[in-house]
């Protein structure tokens, strides 16, 4: 199936002279949900601004559902609902008539209906006759939204959705985002919340300095990438690991009462029979064991460091 956006060797250099993308290419798949993941400054929302046609690429194309977001701005626009990262809202207007002019904005004929329903989703009907200047920050996030769904967009870009909301929130926030995919809408968003990514997401991309330098199913990234720990609690601490244990990989920790062997969830053998039996033959007693898996956020923070 053709992408329903499509990013071509972008680049973007600002006025000042700092190159914020170089040579990004990037597919989103129709109907998924698409994290990206990157440390401030990497050009998260420096890219879906270009996409969204607030910011002019310096090269490159991008076609959103066929459209060239430059050359057919309206269309592409169009299929396009932005979540930005940055609360810019018209103070003074009710939360009804600014999302209804939202969704004029877009040459949408009215549908008082379906905007009741958004608002209503979001929890924001019992405030449809406030000045958004009289709103909570987490409420005006919620009328970011609203503004971004009032034209029944069919991709969505959620520029750190969650940032500084609360926990009640960003829970709302998934459910919506998810009832959003279930009625086929695309989702792209970024966040800082790796817990985020790793609850919602389809597939990742990691972004550092401009550059995407990861593109993978989440499930297969947890599972390439992911390592397993062994920890064994010592009865009585070692200065230093045994000659006799050098063939596994082991690391002495919590001043030596700690033996952490990390093993390889892909590999045929996990090797910790072979290790107990030798632990057991070195007499090294433990009287604890924990096993823990490596997190998406071990991951990432893993992938950046090693690019710095
Ligand atoms: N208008 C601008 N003029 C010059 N440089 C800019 C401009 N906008 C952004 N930049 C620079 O481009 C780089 C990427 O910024 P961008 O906002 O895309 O990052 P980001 O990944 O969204 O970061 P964050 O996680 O902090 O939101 C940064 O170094 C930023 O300083
Ligand atoms: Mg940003």
């Amino acid at each position: 199936m053709q992408p329903i956006i499509s990013v071509t060797n972008l680049s973007k250099t600002y006025k000042s002279g700092f190159s914020a993308l170089k040579g990004v290419d990037l597919s989103i798949r129709r109907g998924e949900i698409f994290a990206l993941l990157g440390p401030n400054g990497a050009g998260k929302t420096t890219l879906i601004s270009i996409i969204c046609g607030l910011v002019n690429p310096s090269s490159g194309q991008v076609l959103a559902d066929g459209h060239d977001i430059v050359t057919d701005y309206r269309a592409a626009r169009a299929k396009i609902g932005l979540v930005p990262q940055e609360l810019t809202t018209d103070a003074f207007e009710t939360v009804w008539s600014t999302v209804n002019f939202s969704r004029g904005l877009f040459g949408k004929r009215r549908d008082p209906a379906l905007v009741e329903q958004v608002l209503k989703d979001l929890t924001l009907w019992d405030k449809r006759d406030t000045q958004i200047r009289m709103l909570s920050g987490g409420m005006k996030r919620r009328v970011l939204i609203a503004k971004a769904l009032a034209h029944e967009p069919q991709i969505l870009f959620l520029d750190e959705p969650t940032a500084g909301v609360d926990v009640e929130l960003r829970q709302d926030m998934w459910k919506l985002v998810r009832g959003l995919q279930e009625r086929g809408v695309t989702i792209i968003l970024t966040t800082h919340y790796i817990e985020e990514a790793e609850e919602m997401a389809d597939r990742i991309g990691v972004i550092s300095k401009g550059e995407i330098i990861l593109v993978e199913e989440k499930a297969e990234l947890m599972r390439k990438l992911g390592r397993k720990q062994l920890t064994l609690s010592l009865q009585e601490p070692l200065a230093s690991v045994p000659p006799v244990l050098a063939s596994y990989d082991l690391a002495l920790e919590a001043e030596g009462n700690e033996l952490v062997y990390t093993y390889d969830t892909k590999a045929e053998r996990t090797g910790i029979t072979a290790l107990l039996q030798d632990l057991s033959q070195a007499n090294i007693r433990f009287k604890d064991l924990h096993t823990s898996q490596s997190s998406l956020e071990d991951i990432f923070v893993s992938l950046v460091r090693d690019r710095r």
